[in-house]
């Protein structure tokens, strides 16, 4: 299971990069917009941050339009993933990008049938969004489900990247279901590795220490 960071906040990037324990970040359009810095500016900077896959996304819609800004954004760094949104323009494009070895995540995914025409198309990876489906009262993780079934029964190499997380057990339920890939904002990240018995436990570990010392 790979871990990525869902943020183009660089303090957090980094925070999260210090835990040794991150192999990548996407961002989205909203993403970058919240920071307010020019976008190949801060490509640079995460990319000098993480050595992984750094997904950056275009804004066009339209084959060519995609084509032209996938095809810029590849050349950056070896690193970059060129994230298409899954519409039916976008997919001609991962079809053609994919074609020309870039790396392609192809986004906003919402049901089995676009994940299997993006596996189809040659993508890197597929995000389905579980939060976005769960907010409407779908079932998020049970599209994970399908679609790494999916996957399996068709031998694709399409790699599931598991997006819009809310909460640590999304990821815990990726990670049964076989997932490759988790990419999480960094307060889910930082909800992975604490316990309430860990902490209680080591206070209590701590004070014993101090008591025999006395
Ligand atoms: C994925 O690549 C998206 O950037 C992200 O996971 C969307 O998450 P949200 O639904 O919390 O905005």
């Amino acid at each position: 299971m790979k871990i990525f960071i869902d943020t183009a906040n660089i303090s957090e990037i980094k925070e999260a990069a210090s835990l040794g324990i991150l192999d990548g970040v996407t961002t989205n359009p909203s993403l970058v917009s919240k920071e307010g810095k020019d976008f190949r500016a801060l490509l640079d900077e995460i990319l000098k941050i993480v050595d992984g896959p750094v997904s950056a996304e275009v804004i066009s819609t339209d084959y060519e339009g995609i084509l032209k800004e996938g095809r810029e954004l590849s050349k950056i760094h070896h690193n970059i993933v060129v994230k298409i949104p899954l519409i039916k323009e976008g997919l001609k494009a991962v079809r053609t990008l994919s074609g020309e070895g870039v790396k392609t995540n192809v986004t906003l995914c919402f049901s089995p049938s676009q994940a299997l025409l993006a596996a189809k198309a040659g993508a890197t990876y597929i995000s389905p969004f579980v939060g976005r489906l769960d907010d409407i009262s779908e079932d998020g993780m049970g599209l994970i489900e399908q679609i790494v079934t999916i996957y399996n029964n068709y031998a694709f190499d399409t790699e599931v990247l598991v997006a819009s997380i809310r909460h640590p057990l999304h990821f815990v339920e990726a990670c049964m279901m076989g997932a490759d890939v988790c990419t999480m904002p960094f307060n889910v990240i930082d909800k992975l590795y604490s316990h309430p018995l860990t902490d209680i436990g080591l206070e209590k570990f701590l004070s014993d220490w101090n008591k025999q010392k006395k």
